[in-house]
């Protein structure tokens, strides 16, 4: 027995914002956007709505497509990089809202390679013996974050949430992982302080310190080295190859990195699984989305195999093998 993926869900907020939303507030145009970027909308959380409300209605749908109860759950990991409050958790929150009596619960922030960071983590502590049943959970809500009167970052992100449950499958699940992180670069991509939650979003108190600083160009750079890099060495890692690759999931940030790491992979694009024309970069919530999404439209069998990579703020990044075995 080893730690594999049970079953997965998503949610997205229902308010879509689109490029030409965007051109109204923005000196910026629908085409460079999607030229640059190969973003077309992306949806953004209403008022009301914090992370811990997008995480929930994300690990129902995971539990659901698992068969697993919440009751059964024993570990809930949410990793992102706007909770609602510093303290409590917003896997706390998350665990109350289930009902998951019996799970311990905590936030893991690697930024945009949340979700690789929390899988890798998870599946040490199930292989372990100690955990049985696990939601990983990824998700932000980036634009309360973003400065929306920078063009250069408030064309990039959007909100979500996606969950995968993980436990014991008889064969094959999660072969390996590769996550680093270079803390050189910790500044390249940075928000001083930000909480999702209504009542410290709206604080003037927090003002100053919740906006996003990037440098597009070196987080560019830095992504189109890593990305395929990254991907070749888990694979490396379980002895497999590129050429093994059924589904390659990458974190939905620009089209043109993951277009240059699929060169990298010597890879077709139709082997790689892109929504950012549909959703932007939702930072943590993007893997896990995309490989919901994947599963929903029957892009994965079972037997597949599946290699996801994410990177971002810190700076970090991280990549997992899976060989899918959820139905
Ligand atoms: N609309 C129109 N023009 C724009 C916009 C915009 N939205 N943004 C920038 N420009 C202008 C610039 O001002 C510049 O004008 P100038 O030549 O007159 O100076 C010109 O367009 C080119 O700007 P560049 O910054 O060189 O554009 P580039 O092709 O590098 O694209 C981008 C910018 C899309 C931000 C790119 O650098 C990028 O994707 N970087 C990586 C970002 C990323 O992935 N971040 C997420 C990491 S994950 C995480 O942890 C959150």
């Amino acid at each position: 027995m080893s730690a594999g993926i049970l079953g997965v869900g998503y949610y997205v907020p229902e308010t879509v914002v689109t490029n030409f939303d965007l051109e109204k507030g923005l000196s910026t145009s629908d085409e460079w956007i999607r030229s640059r970027t190969g973003i077309g909308e992306r949806r953004i959380a209403a008022d009301t709505q914090a992370t811990s409300d997008l995480a929930i209605i994300a690990a129902r749908a995971a539990l659901e497509s698992a068969n697993v109860k919440s009751e059964d759950v024993d570990l809930i990991v949410v990793a992102t990089c706007t909770p609602d409050y510093t303290m409590p958790a917003t896997a706390a929150l998350v665990q109350s809202a289930l009902k998951a009596r019996r799970a311990a619960a905590f936030d893991l922030n690697s930024v945009c390679s949340g979700f690789s960071y929390a899988l890798e983590v998870v599946t040490h502590m199930v292989n372990s013996g100690v955990y049985k049943h696990a939601l990983v959970i990824g998700a932000d809500v980036m634009s309360r974050t973003v400065d929306w009167t920078d063009r250069s970052t408030a064309i990039l992100f959007g909100d979500g949430a996606g969950a995968a449950v993980v436990g014991n499958v008889a064969e094959g699940g999660i072969l390996g992982s590769v996550l680093g992180a270079n803390g050189d670069g910790a500044m390249l991509l940075t928000t001083p302080s930000c909480y999702t939650h209504l009542s410290l979003s709206k604080d003037p108190g927090f003002a100053g310190g919740t906006k996003m600083y990037m440098n597009g160009k070196e987080v560019y750079r830095f992504a189109v080295q890593v990305m395929g890099e990254v991907a070749l060495q888990a694979l490396e890692r379980v002895g497999l190859t590129s050429k093994d690759v059924d589904l390659f999931i990458p974190h939905q940030a620009n089209i043109r990195i993951i277009e240059s790491a699929a060169r990298r992979l010597d890879m077709p694009m139709s082997k790689v699984f892109v929504n950012l024309d549909r959703y932007g970069n939702t930072s943590a919530a993007s893997i896990p989305i995309a490989l919901a999404e994947a599963v929903q439209q029957g892009r994965v069998k079972r037997g597949d195999l599946i290699v996801t990579v994410g990177f971002g703020s810190g700076l970090t990044w991280g990549a997992n093998v899976i060989r899918w075995t959820a139905g």
